[in-house]
This record gives C-alpha cells, sequence and structure tokens, in this order.
C-alpha cells in the first residue's frame, strides 16, 4: 500500500475549504454522560485539529476531556498552533499510545484509507474504547464512486485507491468480530461539480491520492481539466461516504 507524506502536505492542508466542513458530532451526545468523572473524546488521526475545534466549541458547555492522536508531526504541528484546548499526541493507530478502557468515544475522519495494518487498528480501537464506548469511522467510500472528477482525471489514483479503501462489508465485519455493535450507511452524491472548485482543489495538491501519483499523471490531469474547463463550468460526477458507527458491547 502506498503511504503518504504529510510532511509535504500540513502547511496547505487547511486552505482547501472542504477541510472546514464539519458538522456538530451528534454522537458525541449519544455518549455523553456527565455522570462519569472524565468523559474522553479522541479524535484518532486529527490532523491538524479542525474536528476538534469544531466539537470543542460546540460542547463547550459539556464536560469533556479532547485527546487528538496523529502520526505526523506536521500535521500536529498545525493543530497545536489553533490553540486547541485538547491534549494532542503523536501516534499511530496501529498502536495508540493510551491506556485500555481510557475513551468514551472515538472519532475517525478522512484516515481508515492510511493505516497501514487495518485489522489492528480495529483491535486497538476496540482496546482504548471503554464497554459501552463508540467509535464512528468516516470516509470516502470509494468503491461506490464510478463517476469520480477524481479517478476520470487521475486514473492512475484508482488502483491506488483500491489498495488502500477496505468496503463497507468488511469493514462491518471486522468491528462485529471485535465486539462491537454495528450500523454503517453509505451515501451518495451526483451532482454537478464546478469545475472552478476542483481545480482549485487539484492546485492546492492536499489530497492523498494527487500526492501518491506520478508528477507527469498529475500535471497531465490537471492540464486536460483546465482545458475542459474552457466550453463548460461543470462535470457531472459521484461521490460516496462511509459512515460507520460502532458501540462497544458491554
Ligand atoms: C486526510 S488527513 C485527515 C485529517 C483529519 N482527520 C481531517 O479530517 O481533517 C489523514 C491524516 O491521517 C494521519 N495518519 C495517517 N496514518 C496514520 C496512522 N497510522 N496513525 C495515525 N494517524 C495517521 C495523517 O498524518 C493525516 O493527518
Amino acid at each position: 500500500m502506498k503511504v503518504t507524506d504529510y510532511s509535504t502536505i500540513a502547511a496547505r492542508y487547511d486552505d482547501n475549504p472542504v477541510r472546514h466542513y464539519i458538522p456538530r458530532d451528534e454522537y458525541i451526545e449519544r455518549h455523553y454522560t456527565a455522570r462519569r468523572p472524565i468523559f474522553c473524546v479522541l479524535d484518532l488521526a486529527c490532523g491538524t485539529g479542525n474536528y476538534l475545534a469544531k466539537q470543542i466549541s460546540e460542547y463547550r458547555n459539556h464536560s469533556i476531556s479532547w485527546i487528538g492522536i496523529d502520526k505526523s508531526p506536521e500535521m500536529l504541528s498545525v493543530a497545536k498552533k489553533k490553540g486547541i484546548s485538547a491534549e494532542l499526541l503523536i501516534g499511530d493507530a496501529c498502536d495508540v499510545p493510551l491506556d485500555g478502557s481510557s475513551v468514551d468515544y472515538v472519532s475517525v475522519r478522512f484516515a481508515f484509507h492510511h493505516f497501514q495494518d487495518k485489522q489492528k487498528a480495529v483491535a486497538e480501537l476496540a482496546r482504548v474504547i471503554r464497554p459501552g464506548g463508540g467509535v464512528r469511522v468516516f470516509n470516502l467510500a470509494h468503491e461506490y464512486m464510478r463517476s469520480s472528477w477524481i479517478y476520470r482525471y487521475f486514473p492512475g489514483a484508482e488502483p491506488i485507491d483500491r489498495d488502500r479503501f477496505v468496503d463497507g462489508i468488511t469493514m462491518f465485519k471486522w468491528f462485529t468480530g471485535h465486539g462491537f455493535n454495528v450500523e454503517l450507511d453509505v451515501h451518495t452524491v451526483i451532482r454537478q461539480f464546478v469545475y472552478d472548485d476542483i481545480i482549485k482543489e487539484v492546485e492546492n495538491r492536499d489530497m492523498s491520492q494527487l500526492n501518491l501519483i506520478t508528477e507527469t499523471e498529475y500535471r497531465d490531469g490537471l492540464s486536460k481539466m483546465r482545458a475542459d474547463a474552457e466550453h463548460t463550468d461543470g462535470l457531472l460526477g459521484d461521490i460516496a461516504f462511509m459512515d460507520l458507527y460502532a458501540r462497544k458491547i458491554g
């Protein structure tokens, strides 16, 4: 599996507006209980801390201890500059630097495909989450994206993603196998993608796909997009999201 080097992406990651579209995570409310002396939320592979910043603001009236863990010191350094009131730790999802049964709720956003030993990461989630606690894994659903602009303009990214992303049925089985009750939704959006927007995204090059293909593939795809944008505003395409929620039995 190809591994993305976030040290070269961290400085421009937040320049993509898409990185800031983060809704209130209602699953925190679902799990929150003021009876516990410390209710702990972990953002695993927290990157530049955007999810934490948003949820800390949304849940400012709750008594919650927040932790962010990421493998990339450069991504974490961007998060630290935001002054987020969370403990930010360097760590690997496949070897989480936390005690067993120490966390009530975990969020993993747009990151699961990066984990090198994915079954080990699920085992680690099962270890650190308290009985009754939960985890939400939100990610692209690669197998449902047959008309994605990414693969249309950068076809070399498709086999790379096929190798990195885990399909929903497998994810469901892995979490069930580790003692979770699982709910899994796939949400497909079909719409007209505006060239001006997606070209800006491609130029910012914060998406891992665009860092794992060759320079020639990147330049060719971007040139084709710019050429197509000359005679039409948008492109009909799809994007799909996997939303897995798992509650640890007990
Ligand atoms: C696309 S970014 C997502 C960041 C953040 N969750 C967000 O939604 O903006 C993927 C992140 O996963 C981190 N990452 C990759 N492999 C990891 C691993 N094995 N353990 C922890 N973090 C990892 C990267 O450093 C990067 O910050």
